[in-house]
């Protein structure tokens, strides 16, 4: 299975390569320099300090309540682990409100170690976009289950089901593509809608319950090893401990499940 060369730190602009490669991007939320090690050890392509931090780390209800001082926290302790790994860190709720504002957290997230942002949707974020990458900030935008956006949505679903839904997700995946973001992920996402879209798009799209179309794809740490976190586990959540037998084994069965295109199998995908 062809991987980004061992010694080689990822960089941005590898991304793309990937894409164009068809090589397989292998990504995995952290929260704290050990994990960030052992991720980093075993190969893992890109990590990510996600908000869902809310959730598995803080124990809130939704990512609502994170703050940019503590993606900033996690950010800087998890860069301190990683020497190949792409380092990704949440915008979290409402600091992309404005560009302004998105200017000012992403600033500290570069400074904190992290070498591209990611925030949720389209719409009046596609300036917030170009505004970021026009002052050489590398963007990821994330679009279907957007959890900042939960009060809006009712709940955690699956997104872009009917046909008027699915023709907007794909024309936001355009213009996020357009505005400038170099990374997507698509989380909830019907299978073949984000094949769909990873085929259309030119930057490489990374699912989380959105098939094995994608070119790459995300776990949330706590769901790959199968810990309990007081939240319903989504369908598209696999214990990769139980087959690994520990963590660097897990993260191992991981990255080779998703390079191989074994992980997600149609029992974890919508
Ligand atoms: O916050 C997070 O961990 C995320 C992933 C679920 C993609 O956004």
């Amino acid at each position: 299975m062809s991987t980004h060369a061992d010694s080689k730190p990822w960089t941005v602009p590898a991304l793309a390569e990937a894409k164009r490669d068809g090589r397989k991007l292998v990504m995995l939320t952290a929260y704290d320099n050990s994990f960030a090690r052992v991720f980093d050890a075993c190969g893992v392509d890109l990590v990510l300090v996600g908000d869902s931090l809310g959730m598995v780390v803080q124990g809130h209800d939704s990512t609502l309540p994170v703050t940019v001082d503590a993606i900033v926290y996690h950010t800087r302790v998890v860069a301190r682990g990683l020497q190949r790994a792409l380092l990704v860190s949440d915008l979290p709720f409402q600091s992309d409100a404005t560009a302004e504002r998105a200017l000012d957290a992403s600033v500290r997230l570069l400074q904190a170690g992290a070498e591209m942002v990611k925030l949720e949707g389209a719409g009046h974020k596609l300036d917030v976009i170009g505004f970021l990458v026009e002052r050489d900030i590398p963007v990821c935008a994330h679009l279907g289950l957007t959890p900042q956006s939960v009060l809006k949505f009712g709940g955690y679903r699956v997104q872009g089901r009917e046909a008027a839904a699915a023709e907007q997700l794909r024309r936001d995946a355009q213009a996020v593509a357009e505005a400038g973001a170099q990374l997507l992920v698509l989380e909830c996402v019907p299978s073949e809608l984000a094949a769909q879209i990873t085929a259309e798009v030119a930057i490489p799209t990374i699912g989380i319950g959105a098939g094995p179309g994608c070119d790459g794809q995300v776990l949330v740490l706590h769901d790959m090893l199968g810990l309990d976190t007081g939240h319903r586990k989504p369908k598209f959540v696999k214990d990769f401990l139980a087959e690994g037998g520990s963590v660097a084994g897990a993260v191992r069965a991981y990255a080779e499940a998703v390079r191989s295109g074994v992980f997600p199998d149609t029992e974890h995908s919508y």
